[in-house]
């Protein structure tokens, strides 16, 4: 694959960590703004990306790349994503997708009808501790329960209160826990379940952002919650799902997923599992990646895509049952 990185931020900074092991992806390309100018070429040198561009037309038009990894501001995924298919690339888009439902079913029509690769960088879904849970689920019987929390005191949020208003915080730019770090419980939730019959969101809001706050989601007979704080810490960011013949502690927050420990109904600790098979937890995310798009593999693009579908539409619920307008 012939990457285009869309971003210099702190995410970009991350992956790029990564690369080097990336071994059939090329970075042909790194895509930014003016005022980053520095930064864009200092990542250049690096990590020896091939052409730094500060107009993402011009990128668009005459860059040397199949695909897109789209790693800006929540609210400017829909049009970037959108330029870009409509340029005929590949797009993979950081979390979340979109801001709106609608946004996101704009661009999954554009994908399905030009057979592009449109799919959302959500590390969960592809870790291997995730991909082993979802085996162990039968034995722990009928779920009932399920119980996630991602709760990180932001730096930004100490800035937050000073009055300066970063993306991560801004409900102009999509910010808010929910969209920033609750998105990953729900992703590993939907992941699970499927899609809820019903969600519900209570946050708790500062300036007209949820700065922390609970979903829940009515599975039926099984019921999850959520919760996700970027303005207080929890020592235990973990995920809890009981059965009634059994349960399992998933270690970490759900981006991660360091490991999880299985128990039976006696509280006994019946095995530890930890198959992670990279540090870094955008590793596996990237290596399917490059091997969809150079596969061409558009059933699993489709199969993501639904997932990402069900996601937006928690979403979409979750913020209209608090009243929560983001753009
Ligand atoms: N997968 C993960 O683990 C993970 C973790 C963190 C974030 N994310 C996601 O990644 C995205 C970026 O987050 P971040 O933390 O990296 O944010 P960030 O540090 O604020 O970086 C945003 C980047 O976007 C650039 N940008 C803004 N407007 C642009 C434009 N019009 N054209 C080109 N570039 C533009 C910014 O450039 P300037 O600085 O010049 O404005 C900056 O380099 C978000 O969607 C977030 O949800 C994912």
């Amino acid at each position: 694959m012939k990457l285009a990185i869309v971003g210099s931020g702190n995410i970009v900074h991350d992956f790029l960590t990564i690369t080097k092991d990336l071994k059939d992806t090329e970075l042909t390309a790194i895509i930014g703004t003016k005022r980053s100018s520095d930064i864009l070429g200092q990542l250049k040198e690096q990590y020896d990306i091939g052409k730094i561009y500060t107009d993402y037309d011009a990128a668009l038009k005459n860059g040397d790349f199949d695909t897109v990894y789209i790693a800006v501001p929540n609210s400017l995924h829909y049009s970037f994503a959108k330029k870009a298919l409509e340029h005929g690339k590949n797009v993979i888009s950081e979390k979340p997708f979109t801001v709106k439902y609608k946004e996101f079913e704009v661009l999954k029509k554009i994908a399905l009808d030009k057979k592009s690769v449109l799919i959302e960088a959500i590390t969960n879904q592809y870790l291997q501790n995730y991909l082993d849970l979802k085996r162990e689920l039968p034995d722990l019987g009928n779920l009932k329960l399920i119980e996630s929390n991602y709760s990180q005191y932001s730096a930004k949020y100490d800035a937050f209160k000073a009055g300066k208003i970063l993306p991560a915080f801004d409900p102009k730019k999509g910010g808010g826990a929910l969209m920033d770090l609750n998105i990953y419980n729900i992703h590993f939730i939907v992941g699970l379940l499927g899609k809820p019959k019903s969600v519900e969101y209570l946050p708790n809001i500062e300036k007209n952002i949820d700065t922390s706050g609970i979903l829940t989601l009515d599975y039926g007979p099984c019921k999850a919650v959520a919760i996700g704080a970027k303005d207080s810490v929890t020592p235990f960011r973990r995920t809890i799902i009981q059965g009634d013949r059994g349960s399992i502690i998933v270690n970490g927050p759900t981006n991660k997923m360091e490991s999880f420990d299985v128990y039976d109904n006696d509280k006994k600790l019946v095995k530890k599992v930890d198959n992670s098979v990279y540090p870094h937890r955008m590793y596996q995310e990237f290596i399917e990646f490059e091997r969809i798009i150079r596969e061409k593999d558009l059933k699993t693009v489709e199969k993501q895509l639904d997932h990402s579908e069900i996601v937006m539409w928690v979403v979409k619920k979750a913020l209209k049952s608090a009243n929560l307008k983001l753009e």
